[in-house]
């Protein structure tokens, strides 16, 4: 259901939020269902408890593939563009991924895969990734995909979370300039996880591996006796499709599941009316597989609709500033959808590198995963726009499971900063701290989604409390997003960023908690206490203050040592960008960190400090301040 006017956008807004059951499924019956479903939606916010098309039968991979077989079988569903240059480039018909998918499907079979096992992938961007997504899909198996730069421990703990049976992964990555060992690290994750029973090893950097007898096979060499074709397992709409683990403000990196049928409802549509994708135009979402865009924007939007995309494995900065531009007109891509983080990098390396591309294609440009500040959103139209191209500032979250606030392209009047308006079927909410609704225009709050839709998050895997406490109990019967909003004079939303304990460095949500526990697992620190602070390019970065056994010694070592602990516990994405040693937090008398002194320090906010009577020691505030880095 395309979205082709304002007017057309207002009507169907007031539809989806009028009957939403009825919007819904007219949407849904545009799939491939093998049994339409008896009802279209329960729920509660209480439980929580959320059901969409319920009794539904489907495969999304048939939808993604065997649909657009007769249509669009010779069409590429995928440019895959290599890390170096000078390396050769490949392409993927529907077709031909359609039986890579079958083929791979049929090894996870062979290897004793069944419906509801869970497979973790662990790879680098290559195509073998997305196919691998699929061919879980295709068979009923959960897919977690773990971002292959997190470290051994942090691998470890998502496979143990979810009891995976068998991992994907490479012999090694080409990222940038580096050659970055994947095996490697799976090998020491695997010492602590004795629920995988399979490991299947795409050759990809050639490196020397060591490859455990009875475990461990190469991909090659099982795709190669293997049958093309696989019949595609008959999915409930709410039977398991993935997880997707997720920092929050407390505790480990929870499991964000997300179920068969609104999902993909849910990630087609918005793919579709966002970014009004043409048939046989190019797009391409520059993001890693390994988050939920590229979940949502790589793989599953886009196949759902018929797309042509580019699958890039390099880095924005390989071997140049220039490298997107280049890509760009090389696929002649009409779409380009990135993060406010890269935008500002690219920047600063300075409009030269953008000169050599006429970057003619393109039509529509996207922003995702933190607020883009308003000099970067006037680059991005100007420079890469030419001042032609519509930017959908798009807001969500792995645990919405697809665009929730964004213009859509070239109906939407923008606005720098503003992600404008919900899309149909999402209401949003602005409460106070109490819960209280915050009406009107011009007002700010915490932003809440009051009714469910079809590709939020059913549960956090294996602890349905931890999503009730974490999502739906701060205010009650509304989901809560954990981010800051502004609805402004016309009804345009800005998220301002989160008001919980995550931060957000390159576009990547860091739990301080997580960060915190990595630092104290350094023998002379004795506490850490973490925060987010501006940063030019990452938008945020991480500050740390930590209390050390050891004050007077070498701090620089000390430093380095604690980076190398945050490494070896997360992974290079959550290195604080500062580290200051002290001898005491700010802390009450019960106890509690306060963090919001913290903050204020870390932002070079230090003339309003707000009340520090109530602590404990307030002089190690003046200490804190003092020795501010
Ligand atoms: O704070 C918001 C920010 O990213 C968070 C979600 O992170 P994650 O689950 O990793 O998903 C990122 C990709 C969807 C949000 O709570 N965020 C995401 N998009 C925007 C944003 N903040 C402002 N503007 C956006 N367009």
């Amino acid at each position: 259901m395309r979205i082709t006017s304002l007017q057309h956008y207002h009507e169907q807004y007031q539809f989806s939020i009028q009957q939403p059951e009825q919007f819904w499924s007219r949407v849904a019956e545009e799939f491939v269902w093998n049994k339409k479903w008896d009802k279209v939606l329960e729920w509660n916010f209480e439980q929580p408890d959320v059901k969409w098309f319920i009794n539904g039968k489907l495969n999304i991979t048939e939808n993604c593939l065997d649909r657009h077989l007769d249509a669009r079988g010779d069409q590429v569903a995928y440019y895959w563009e290599p890390n170096d240059n000078d390396d050769e480039p490949r392409s993927y018909t529907y077709r031909q991924l359609y039986h890579e998918v079958c083929k791979v499907a049929n090894v996870m079979k062979r290897k004793g895969i069944t419906k509801g096992d869970r497979v973790c992938l662990y790879m680098p961007m290559v195509p073998e990734l997305a196919i691998a997504v699929l061919a879980c899909a295709r068979i009923g198996a959960v897919h977690s995909v773990v971002f292959a730069g997190f470290s051994a421990s942090s691998l470890a703990g998502r496979i143990q979370d979810s009891d995976c049976k068998m991992v994907l992964t490479t012999d090694g990555a080409y990222r940038g300039a580096k050659e970055i060992p994947i095996k490697k690290v799976v090998d020491e994750a695997l010492e602590l996880c004795p629920s995988v029973e399979h490991v299947i090893v795409l050759n990809r950097t050639g490196e020397a591996v060591h490859m455990q007898q009875g475990r461990d096979t190469w991909w090659h060499d099982e795709i190669r006796d293997v049958a093309d074709e696989c019949p595609a397992e008959q999915m409930d709409s709410e039977d398991l499709l993935f997880i997707l683990y997720t920092s929050g403000s407390t505790g480990k990196p929870k499991g964000v599941v997300h179920t068969c049928g609104g999902y993909m409802v849910y990630a087609s549509y918005t793919f579709q009316n966002v970014f009004q994708y043409r048939e046989g135009e190019v797009y391409w979402c520059t993001a890693d597989i390994g988050w939920i865009t590229g979940h949502s924007y790589i793989v599953y939007g886009p196949l759902l609709c018929g797309a042509t995309s580019v699958l890039f494995e390099g880095v924005p900065t390989f071997p140049d500033a220039g490298r997107f531009w280049q890509v760009v007109d090389k696929y002649h891509v009409n779409v380009f959808y990135t993060a406010p983080t890269a935008i500002r990098a690219l920047e600063a390396a300075g409009v030269d590198f953008v000169k050599p591309y006429k970057l003619s294609s393109l039509r529509v440009l996207g922003s995702v995963g933190e607020p883009i500040n308003v000099e970067a959103w006037q680059w991005y139209s100007d420079n890469i726009g030419k001042g032609q191209c519509p930017i959908v500032d798009t807001w969500w979250q792995t645990e919405t499971g697809g665009i929730m606030i964004s213009p859509l392209a070239d109906i939407t009047p923008t606005k720098p900063g503003f992600a404008t308006l919900p899309l149909p079927g999402i209401q949003p909410i602005l409460v106070d701290d109490k819960g209280n609704e915050i009406e009107g225009n011009g007002v700010e709050g915490n932003l809440c989604i009051k009714f469910p839709w079809p590709g939020m998050i059913r549960t956090t895997y294996g602890d349905h409390e931890r999503c009730r406490t974490n999502y739906f109990a701060t205010y009650k019967n509304l989901y809560f997003t954990g981010d800051g909003c502004k609805r402004d004079e016309d009804g345009y939303y800005r998220i301002t960023g989160r008001v919980d304990d995550v931060i957000n460095v390159s576009g990547h949500r860091i739990g301080t908690a997580e960060v915190e526990s990595a630092i104290n697992m350094h023998p002379d620190i004795v506490e850490s206490a973490v925060v987010g602070f501006p940063h030019d390019i990452k938008g945020q970065g991480i500050y740390a203050y930590v209390i050390s056994t050891k004050q007077n010694d070498d701090q620089e070592l000390l430093r380095k040592e604690i980076i190398a602990e945050v490494n070896k516990f997360i992974g290079p994405i959550a290195k604080p960008d500062k580290i200051q040693i002290v001898s005491g937090l700010p802390k009450t008398r019960s106890g509690k960190i306060m963090r919001r002194i913290l903050r204020k320090v870390a932002e070079g906010e230090l003339s309003n400090l707000g009340d520090t009577s109530t602590l404990l020691d307030p002089a190690v505030v003046d200490e804190i301040v003092k020795g501010r880095l």
